[in-house]
């Protein structure tokens, strides 16, 4: 197999593996809520995040970091950094 071939194999891989973990974060510490129709936006759906996004990304982490209202702080993931975040909210927040 040419090596070209193989470095495109090993990228998809460690994609996979990194959705892999983001899924986990998601569904031990922000599927409770955000799995189903409740105060918070719903995962995939795009008129719930609509004006959320708006706000911008710094708003959101903030927000996520420090809580608000009925959303905890830190979204009941204590060891999540920045980036976790992130992508954690591009994840929810893509429609699908
Ligand atoms: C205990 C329930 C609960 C959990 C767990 C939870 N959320 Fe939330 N979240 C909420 C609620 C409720 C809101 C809506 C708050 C409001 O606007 O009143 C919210 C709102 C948000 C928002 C929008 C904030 C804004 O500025 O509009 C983001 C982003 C978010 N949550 C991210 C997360 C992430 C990431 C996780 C997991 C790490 C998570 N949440 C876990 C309940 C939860």
């Amino acid at each position: 197999m040419p090596l070209s071939r193989i470095s495109r194999l090993v990228a998809r891989v460690s994609l996979v593996a990194a959705l892999g973990t983001l899924a986990a974060t998601y569904e031990r510490s922000c599927m409770a809520c955000h799995g189903m129709r409740s105060a918070a936006p719903l995962t995939g759906h795009a008129e719930s995040w609509r004006p959320r996004l708006a706000q911008g990304m710094d708003t959101l982490l903030q927000h996520t970091r420090e809580g608000l209202r009925g959303m905890p702080a830190m979204g009941l993931c204590p060891d999540c950094g920045e980036q976790d975040f992130r992508d954690l909210i591009t994840f929810m927040s893509t429609p699908r």
